[in-house]
């Protein structure tokens, strides 16, 4: 949620900040600005709207600077308008502020400010920053990493902050707490950002900021101090991400893209996890055979996407590995009294690594005593550093707001934890995980083959366009799917879409069929479970009543009554879980399109969701 980005060096700053902003403005676009660092007073520019509006206005008149700072916005305090962009700046327009997060004592701070005669400009709770750090600031004889260092100790909330003063424009000073900030070091050129995306252009060494570190750059240096000015080492890392990763390639949409890179993302997932003796490599796990033996449940955490992973966690780990789970969304779960204790583990699964309701929610474990795993997509970021153990998917940079293939691969990585546990506890033989395993290595082809045969969907979908409300059945491993088919159709489609266990059609949603309303049902499970005759009685039932049913079925299910089948290939039905949401996707993305919506950027959301 907004995007950040700093930039000191030789080049010309006004470029580099634009491109890093293209690369962050899926954390938010309401809005975005710019701060040069030109001397006596700083050249602000901002624009409600996306980067394309600020580009326009920016226009040929842009001085010639080599620092700066630049934000895309997700409006919390003050709708997306000019005067609430950031960057935000004192009433000399010497220092300019942007912020990510929420600064809750905004308002007594800026009573305090205004009564010391301060004007305001603005309604966000940034402004105050800025003001504040501008008082400080000459306390501090113009040093602004001390000035920052006594404003943090003001503010609550949490927070990434940007600062740059005119008196010292080559000098751009951050902090963090609970949202991410992360350096990059160049050579003669520094950079900070919200996330790598923002700089791997230009270098691949990166430094992740800690919890109340406040960092220094210019063009050659970069120095980190805790929040007393006593200096921290740190330690650099190589981003593995390729910058190429990050752009379109060819596709009309990074969500396309994305799908499209779907194969590619399960096998790389995969990669490695099946050992010479034919056995599950875990090893980052860090549990030993007693302590996995003794676990007494699993409570697994996520938010949106990454809970419908989760859902299908419990199905599995149940299954295979015998131990009960629990599931939960993230923001429920520190407000109420979690039973946990030191024989828990707790799996927290986030594509960013920086959802704040998880990450809060993993703190919670923690302290509690449970032991913390993070099934996480990004290097380096809050959640897995602040968990014990962590399991990295490698489904690469995802863009689009909308997740999809972080999704499937979070998908690889439970099904990797269940037959982990499964193996050394001793309840599943060698063979049968060894069978399993061997299954999930075909679904990257047949994901491949899913994605060569979805035309027809794609005219199907249109034919849909103008419907109201779209619902989704699916029983057991379906029924998460159908979660995650009907979030993606929200999201994209603006269209109302609710996903439902099967066997509770009866007990309320069956109210909502009209002539015509569009049923998307999910068979993915063979004969397994004897499912598919259930979820075919409930065909009848809403086609009964005026639905028009989509019907997502294995290859061998016979499926009588619908108005139009999807075939996915055969596979276990637990395994289904990955190639039944690949049409959903397809649906969503489609119509998204046919209803001309922003694909990659709709409306209200923002990918990285970094305020509670
Ligand atoms: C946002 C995104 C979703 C994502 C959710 C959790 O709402 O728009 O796509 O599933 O956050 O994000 P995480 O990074 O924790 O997986």
């Amino acid at each position: 949620m907004c995007g950040i980005v700093g930039y000191t060096g030789r080049h010309s700053a006004t470029e580099h900040l634009i491109e890093g902003l293209r690369r962050l403005e899926y954390r938010g676009y309401d809005s975005a600005g710019i701060a040069l660092g030109t001397p006596k007073k700083l050249f602000v520019e901002k624009r409600a709207g996306k980067l394309i509006n600020l580009e326009n206005s920016l226009g040929k008149a842009i001085p010639d600077a080599h620092s700066g700072i630049g934000h895309t916005r997700w409006a919390t305090h003050g709708g997306p308008s000019d005067k609430n962009a950031h960057p935000h700046c004192d009433n000399e327009g010497k220092l300019a502020v942007i912020h990510n997060g929420i600064i809750e004592n905004y308002a007594e701070l800026r009573s305090d400010l205004e009564s010391r005669g301060h004007t305001f400009d603005s309604e966000t709770d940034t402004e105050s920053v800025a003001h504040l750090l501008s008082e400080l600031h000459k306390g501090h004889k113009g040093d602004l990493a001390s000035a920052m260092r006594e404003a943090v100790a003001l503010l609550r909330g949490s927070f990434t902050l940007l600062a740059i003063h005119s008196d010292n424009p080559e000098v751009i000073v951050g902090v963090r707490r609970n949202s991410p900030l992360v350096v990059g070091l160049g050579e003669g050129e520094n950079f900070l950002a919200s996330d790598v995306s923002a700089f791997i252009e230009y270098t691949k060494r990166a430094v992740a900021l800690g919890q109340d570190e406040v960092v220094t750059i210019t063009p050659s240096s970069v120095s980190i101090t805790d929040l007393k000015g006593r200096d921290l080492a740190f330690k650099e890392y190589e981003i593995t991400w390729d910058s190429k990763a990050a752009e379109k390639g060819g596709f009309t949409h990074f969500m396309l893209k994305e799908i499209f890179e779907q194969p590619k993302a399960i096998a790389d997932t995969l990669l490695g996890r099946l050992g010479d003796k034919n056995q599950i490599v875990l090893d980052e796990l860090h549990l030993t055979k007693e302590e996995i033996k003794g676990l007494a449940k699993i409570v697994v955490l996520a938010c949106g996407t990454a809970y419908h992973a989760g859902l299908v966690a419990k199905y599995a780990i149940e299954k295979w590995a015998k131990i009960p789970v629990e599931v939960e969304l993230a923001s429920e779960f520190r407000y109420r009294d979690p039973i946990i204790d030191k024989q828990t583990l707790v799996i927290a699964i986030s594509q960013s690594g920086e959802t704040m309701d998880t990450l809060m929610a993993l703190r919670y474990a923690k302290a509690q005593g449970a032991r913390v795993l993070a099934v996480c997509n990004t290097n380096s970021s809050t959640i897995p550093r602040e968990s014990d153990a962590v399991l990295y998917t490698h489904a690469g940079p995802e863009i689009a707001v909308a997740s999809t293939k972080a999704f499937l691969t979070q998908l690889i990585a439970v099904y990797v934890i269940g037959l982990y546990l499964a193996q050394v506890r001793g309840v599943m033989s060698g063979d049968d995980i060894r069978k399993i395993f061997n299954e999930m290595d075909e679904l990257p082809a047949k994901v491949e083959q899913i994605l060569e045969t979805v035309e027809p969907l794609r005219e199907l979908t249109r034919s849909f366009s103008q419907s109201t409300s779209v619902l989704f059945l699916g029983r057991h491993i379906g029924f998460p799917v159908a979660l995650e088919g009907a979030l993606k159709l929200k999201e994209l489609a603006y269209m109302h879409a609710e996903g439902f266990a099967g066997g509770e059609l009866k007990h309320g949603p069956i109210a909502l069929i009209e002539e015509g309303t569009p049923v998307i049902a999910i068979l993915p499970f063979g004969h397994e479970y004897s499912l598919d005759e259930k979820m075919l009685s409930n065909i009848q039932e809403v086609k009964a009543r005026g639905a028009k049913v989509i019907v997502i079925a294995q290859e061998d299910i016979v499926v009588q009554g619908a108005d139009h089948v999807i075939r996915i290939p055969g596979a276990p039905a637990l395994l289904q879980a990955v190639l039944a949401t690949v049409p959903l996707q397809v649906f969503a993305y489609e119509m998204a399109i046919a209803r001309g919506n922003d694909v990659d950027q709709p409306r209200n959301l923002a990918k990285s969701v970094t305020v509670e």
